[in-house]
C-alpha cells in the first residue's frame, strides 16, 4: 500500500502532518510525533507581536524622553536589557528541530501586517526550515474598513513574505471571505505554493466570575470537517499549489474523505491534543484497512476522486445539493 504523497514540493511518506499546536513546540514532542509515524510537522507559530516586541522596545527608548530634550535619541540605553528574546529563541528552536528529526520541518509565522517583522521569514529560511507557513488572522473591528481593503492587506502580506524567501510558502487561509476561491487564487498569484484549508478561529466567551471577555483555543471534532471538504473539492486542480486539509481531521475516514475531495495531505491538531501522539498509528492503520477493503493501492489513486473537477457547473451543483439536503431531511 502506497500512502506517500507530497505538498509544497516536499515528499511525504503518508498524508498526516502535525498542524501547529503546543505539541509541535519542542524537539522532544516533535520526536514523539515522528516516532508515531507523522510525515511532517508545522512548528508552533512565532507571532508578529513577539518579533515586534524588540522593535517596539527600541522605539520606546528612542521616544520616551523626546518631549523633555530635543536630543531624545541619546536616551537609548547603551546596553538595552531586552526581556524578550522569543524571536531568537524561535530561530534556535527550528535549528535544533531540523537537526533532531528526519521528517520535513515547516516553520510558522503568524501575523497581520506587511511591516518589518516579515524580514524574519528570511531568517527562518536560513535555519534550514523546509518550508514556511504563514497564518494571517485579522479581526476587523472598524465599521469603516471595507472588505476589499482587508483582502488586499492579506494579499500584500503574502506577497511581502513570499519575496523574502526561496523555500515554499504555505498560506493557512481562513474561510471568512466573500469568495474563498478567489482569495486562494490571489494568494497563489502572490507567491503561495500551498494552501491550508482552513485555520480555525479561537472561541469567544465571557468569564462570568471575573466579568471579562475571553478567548479559548478551539478544540474541534470531525463535525467541523464540512468546510474543509467543501473547499478542497472546489479548489482541486484549479490552482498550481498543494492543498492541505486542516480543521476537523480526527479519524482515518476523515483523512480519506479529505484526500478524495482533493487534499494532498491532512494536518492534525485537536485529535493529537485530545488522544495523544499514539493516535497517529491508529489513523494510519484505519486508512490502510479501508483502502485494502476497497481495493485502493495508493493515495494518488484516490486523490480528488469526488472533487468538483468533473462537475460541469459547480455552483449549480452546490445549490442543488444544498436544496436537496434541506428538502429531504427526515426525522
Ligand atoms: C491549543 C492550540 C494551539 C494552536 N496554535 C497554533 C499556532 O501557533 N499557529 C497556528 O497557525 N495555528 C495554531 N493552532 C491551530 C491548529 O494548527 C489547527 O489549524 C486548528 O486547530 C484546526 O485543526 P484541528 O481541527 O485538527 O484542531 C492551534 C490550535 C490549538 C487547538
Amino acid at each position: 500500500m502506497d500512502l506517500s504523497t507530497s505538498i509544497l514540493g516536499l515528499k511525504l511518506k503518508n498524508p498526516l502532518i502535525a498542524s501547529a499546536s503546543p505539541l509541535t513546540g519542542s524537539l522532544e514532542s516533535i520526536k514523539k510525533l515522528e516516532n508515531n509515524g507523522i510525515s511532517a510537522v508545522i512548528v508552533h507559530s512565532l507571532f508578529e507581536e513577539e518579533i515586534n516586541h524588540e522593535i517596539h522596545q527600541i522605539d520606546h527608548f528612542l521616544h520616551i524622553n523626546n518631549d523633555s530634550n530635543a536630543e531624545g535619541t541619546s536616551y537609548l540605553p547603551s546596553e538595552v536589557d531586552f526581556d524578550n528574546l522569543q524571536a531568537d529563541q524561535y530561530l534556535e528552536k527550528i535549528r535544533r528541530i531540523k537537526e533532531g528529526v528526519s521528517i520535513p520541518v515547516i516553520a510558522s509565522l503568524n501575523g497581520v501586517s506587511s511591516g518589518g517583522w516579515v524580514c524574519f521569514a528570511k531568517k527562518l529560511q536560513d535555519t534550514g526550515a523546509d518550508a514556511l507557513e504563514l497564518n494571517i488572522t485579522y479581526i476587523p473591528t472598524s465599521l469603516e474598513l471595507e472588505g476589499y481593503a482587508v483582502e488586499q492587506m492579506y494579499v500584500d502580506t503574502v506577497a511581502t513574505v513570499a519575496e523574502q524567501i526561496s523555500i515554499p510558502l504555505n498560506v493557512k487561509m481562513n474561510p471568512c471571505f466573500s469568495n474563498p476561491a478567489n482569495m486562494a487564487k490571489r494568494f497563489v498569484e502572490a507567491g503561495a505554493k500551498g494552501l491550508s484549508l482552513f485555520d480555525n478561529p479561537t472561541l469567544v466567551d465571557v468569564d462570568l466570575e471575573l466579568l471579562t471577555p475571553l478567548q479559548r483555543a478551539n478544540i474541534t471534532s470531525s463535525g467541523r470537517l464540512s468546510e474543509t471538504l467543501r473547499w478542497c473539492a472546489i479548489l482541486y486542480k484549479k490552482l498550481s499549489c498543494s492543498l492541505c486539509a486542516n480543521t476537523g481531521i480526527h479519524t482515518g475516514e476523515d483523512v480519506l474523505k479529505a484526500i478524495m475531495s482533493g487534499a494532498d495531505a491532512a494536518a492534525l491538531a485537536s485529535v493529537l491534543l485530545i488522544k495523544g501522539e499514539d493516535e497517529i498509528k491508529q489513523i494510519l492503520s484505519d486508512m490502510g484497512e479501508w483502502m485494502e477493503k476497497h481495493e485502493y493501492e495508493s493515495i494518488s489513486q484516490m486523490k480528488g476522486s469526488i472533487s468538483l473537477i468533473h462537475t460541469d457547473n459547480p455552483s449549480i451543483y452546490e445549490r442543488n445539493s444544498y436544496m436537496y439536503a434541506l428538502q429531504h431531511y427526515r426525522r
